[in-house]
């Protein structure tokens, strides 16, 4: 039975997981940077890849002892080498390679946002191809369609900000904590979605748009700012706002995204020919209200839905391996001269 070694190191999750041919996950470690990044309220790449550095070594130990495994069982190395930070990325594909060459064993460079979506096939039958995917994350919100060998084209993505980005944003505003994405779910949850109504973004070339609605939000809780000498002022401060108008306007801003979100997936999924499934992944499907929403577009079109667990919307490594192992027996193996890349387009 193949065993690969997922390694995954492209932004504040340092992440080691093994999984075998049936999609089976023995282990999955993630050692999250949020406490390093949380004072910043974003992601500072120098912390971010030095403590890299620091967690892989121990966390792909972890890796291996939490599936009771040794080196010598490994039959490939998986790592996302694109795209992500850059210093971030250089220590996941450099340890790789090392793993790679001083076992002798298979090196396979991963594209991270299309692991994102090889995540539903995890603990689960493969995804039944032609698809529409969806990735939904901090940096994505992008709709590919995929056909029978997971070859993609892209459909639609964002004219402005990722719909993780501005979940992020909303939790500074709503001073929800951080990361925002789950931390405005939570606050949502005792909100009411329909007590203001916020824009939903309607680009005018197709696709998707969560910069408007940022800017809602915060008018909704700063009031509507005025020009006093050269300068922006707003009527009242962030700190300002009770508790409750602020889980309102968690509720009602997470009801707009997911509308923007719906609309743009639709008109994607509307051209689309002989689909089989919808598959969706990336840290923002772990979000209930998006999931809904997607099993409502899916049960519309008569097709399937393939998401991954909560656990595995996010960040991890048993995604990586996932996708290790698709390419692996797809024949597309990599050797070590491959490269970490800050950005590279699917397909
Ligand atoms: O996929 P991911 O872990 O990293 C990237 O590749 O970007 O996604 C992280 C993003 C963050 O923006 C985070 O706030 C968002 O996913 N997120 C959520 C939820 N959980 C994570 N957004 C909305 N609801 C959630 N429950
Ligand atoms: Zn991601």
């Amino acid at each position: 039975m193949s065993l690969i070694l997922g390694i995954e190191t492209s932004c504040d999750e340092t992440a080691a997981a093994i999984v075998d041919a049936t999609m089976q996950v023995r282990s999955n470690v993630v050692a999250s940077q949020h406490e390093l990044h949380e004072r910043y309220s974003g992601v500072v790449p120098e912390l971010a890849s030095r403590a890299h550095l620091e967690r892989l070594v121990p966390v792909v130990q972890s890796a291996l002892e939490e599936a009771s495994l040794g080196w010598d069982d490994l039959d490939a190395v998986a790592v996302g080498h694109a795209p992500g930070l850059i210093g971030s990325l250089l220590v996941g594909v450099s340890a790789a390679k090392a793993l790679a060459w001083s076992l002798g064993i298979d090196l396979i460079g991963v594209h991270h946002v299309l692991a994102h979506l090889h995540a539903a096939e995890l603990n689960a039958e493969p995804v039944p191809l032609p698809a529409i995917g969806l990735v939904a994350s901090g940096g994505h919100t992008h709709v590919y369609h995929f056909d029978e060998h997971w070859r993609g084209t892209l459909l639609a993505s964002t004219i402005d900000d990722a719909i993780g980005e501005a979940f992020d944003k909303a939790g500074t505003m709503l001073r929800a904590g951080y990361p925002g994405g789950p931390a405005v779910e939570a606050m949502a949850q005792s909100g009411d979605p329909l007590s203001h109504e916020l824009p939903i973004g309607r680009p005018k070339v197709g696709g998707f748009s969560f910069s408007g609605l940022k800017t809602a939000l915060l008018y909704a809780l700063r009031g509507q700012p005025r020009r006093l000498d050269g300068k922006t002022v707003f009527p009242r401060e962030l700190d300002d706002v009770d508790t409750s108008t602020r889980q309102d306007l968690a509720a009602s801003f997470q009801r707009a995204a997911v509308r923007g979100l719906r609309r743009g997936l639709e008109a994607a999924v509307a051209g689309a020919q002989n689909l089989q499934c919808l598959v969706a992944g990336g840290g923002v499907i772990s979000n209930e209200a998006v999931r809904a929403m997607l099993e409502s577009v899916a049960s519309e079109a008569s097709i399937d839905l393939r998401l991954p667990d909560r656990a595995c919307c996010v960040d991890n490594a048993a995604m990586i391996a996932a996708s290790g192992h698709i390419e692996r027996r797809a024949g597309r193996l990599s050797d070590l001269h491959l490269q970490a890349s800050a950005r590279a387009a699917i397909g």
